[in-house]
């Protein structure tokens, strides 16, 4: 974690309301890993607390990061006046990130609405790592889907609408059941319900595929602490919880959500969690960590 004087260079507005700003950090871009975050403070700006933002992409080479995000109130619309060339002050990166499996080679990752911010970067891992890598997303119509323009052409792009505009009519989580027996693992964020409709496909996965799932050994032997990124890495679907932030180190207990061992700092012990970390019925959304 180190605090960094970040150069903003580049900023646009990619769907209505919704902003990709990219930021010379070179000290961020060579440690980030995907799911993880900044937090950030412009001095300028008026916001008392610092705001989090999940890094969109990170590029150890040009020392570069970008942060995707919703104007949803004044600290956002303060960043989106920033010019080239102004500088804001961030911290990261901070939480724990993915977890992929070395012996994954298909990773299907699931994301709604702003959660694309979340897998984004994983993306660009996963094929750097020569995986193959499909992603679904889901909106509500054609004016929110995520452009294409800004994925890699070896990505399977999948989209889902509600009202049928553009892909799938209905949701996202109506896709995954084709690629299920496909994926080695899955990686997605979204809101809530999305989430937890995941976590209960998953839970009934083994059933469904049944002796398919006989040829693939998932670190037996040696147990590990539930929890641990180990644990993480064996779990067929990994979740990017979005929760409001105060201070974002794990002081203030503002983010906790409910896991099935307890209270969980989402600056702290997730974002990440594998999916049945999760209490999913005792946890309550919305708020996010990358508004
Ligand atoms: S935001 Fe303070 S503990 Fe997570």
């Amino acid at each position: 974690m180190q605090l960094v004087d970040a150069e903003l260079q580049e900023s646009r507005q990619i769907l209505p309301g919704q902003w990709l700003q990219q930021y010379h950090a070179p000290a961020l871009a060579a440690g980030a890993r995907a799911g993880q975050f900044v937090h950030v403070r412009g001095d300028w700006s008026g916001l008392v607390l610092r705001r989090p933002f999940t890094i969109n992409t990170a590029d150890p080479v040009t020392g570069t990061i970008s942060i995707h995000f919703r104007e949803v109130g004044r600290g956002t619309a303060w960043l989106t006046r920033l010019r080239p060339g102004e500088r804001i002050d961030m911290l990261g990166p901070l939480g724990q990130g993915f977890q992929v499996d070395p012996r994954s080679r298909h990773l299907l990752l699931v994301a709604g609405g702003l959660g694309i911010a979340d897998v984004r970067l994983l993306v660009d891992e996963a094929l750097r790592d020569g995986r193959q890598v499909v992603l679904l997303y889901g909106c509500r119509d054609a004016s929110e889907v995520y452009p294409s323009s800004l994925l890699p052409d070896e990505v399977e792009y999948l989209v889902a609408t509600d009202d049928g505009s553009v892909g799938h009519k209905g949701f996202v989580t109506d896709l995954v059941l084709e690629y299920e027996a496909w994926a080695d693992q899955a990686f997605a964020c979204g809101p809530l319900p999305m989430l937890r409709t995941l976590a209960g496909l998953v839970a009934g996965r083994k059933g469904r595929l049944g002796v398919a799932t006989l040829g693939r050994k998932r670190g037996g032997g040696r147990p590990v602490p539930p929890g641990s990124p180990a644990a993480r890495r064996r779990s067929f679907l990994q979740v990017a919880m979005e929760q409001n932030m105060g201070c974002a180190v794990g002081a203030c207990l503002g983010c906790v959500i409910w896991g099935v061992d307890g209270p969980q700092r989402v600056c702290r012990e997730g974002p990440v969690f594998a999916y049945d970390e999760i209490d999913w019925d005792a946890t309550a959304g919305p708020g996010t960590h990358a508004q």
